[in-house]
């Protein structure tokens, strides 16, 4: 019954938070979850990530943040999602090549072809069964994302994006939205504004109708 998931979205649109009740509902039910994310998911790639989110990292170059989330994607594949999949389990992950093609593609305008090509060249050319895009305004995901930021303690500050404007925020959301309309039968698009309670449910009602039975 392996099934990879995938939660797509800007800053602040309650992922992590909506993945976590899915693991927790999912484990409830019986089935065999692995929780995981991007960039990250094993120890190579949260390296990778600590240098990618570092907000003193601001000359980082387009193309080397594009190769250097290829390149963390490559071992996360190989090294966790990969395996957990051969093993039949269910695998969740927090963004994955989808969150390349909108911020680095309609985020910073880097050529959608070559992310499409690196994409396919860092999975061996495989993608989710499912991507749930938890869709809300900029203004709505910043504003939480930086609260979350404010309150937390210590350790690298992860705020490089959180940092960008609001008008390349709204690009990466428009390019997300571009991204599920392309793909309708993969994307499930849900209103991420709404309260947890009732963004979990539709979460949940979405998955168990699309998990292989057996
Ligand atoms: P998050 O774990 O808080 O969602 O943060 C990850 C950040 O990395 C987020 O700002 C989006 C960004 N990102 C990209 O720009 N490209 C990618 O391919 C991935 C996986 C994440």
């Amino acid at each position: 019954m392996a099934f990879f998931i995938t939660f797509e979205g800007i800053e602040g649109c309650g992922k992590t938070t909506q993945e976590a009740r899915l693991a927790e509902t999912l484990a409830e039910r019986g089935y065999p979850v692995v929780v995981t994310r991007e960039p990250g998911g094993c120890a190579i790639a949260e390296q990778i990530r600590a240098i990618l989110l570092d907000a003193e990292n601001r000359a980082l170059v387009p193309l080397a943040e594009l190769l250097l989330y290829a390149a963390a994607r490559a071992q996360h594949v190989e090294e966790v999602i990969r395996p957990a999949l051969d093993s039949g389990k269910i695998v969740i992950c927090d963004r994955f090549t989808d969150a390349t093609a909108a911020y680095q593609g309609y985020g910073r305008s880097l050529d959608l072809d070559l992310i499409d090509r690196l994409n396919r060249l860092a999975t061996g050319g495989f993608s989710p069964d499912l991507t749930i895009l938890l869709d809300c305004p900029e203004e709505v995901g910043l504003s939480r994302a930086m609260a979350r930021i404010n309150s937390a303690e210590g350790g690298v500050r992860e705020e490089r994006f959180e940092q960008e404007s609001i008008a390349f925020h709204r690009m990466v959301r428009r390019g997300y939205l571009r991204l599920a309309a392309a793909e309708p039968e993969r994307f499930v698009v849900l209103d991420g504004t709404r309260g947890i309670e009732e963004t979990a449910a539709a979460v949940t009602e979405t998955v168990i109708t699309r998990i292989p039975r057996g």
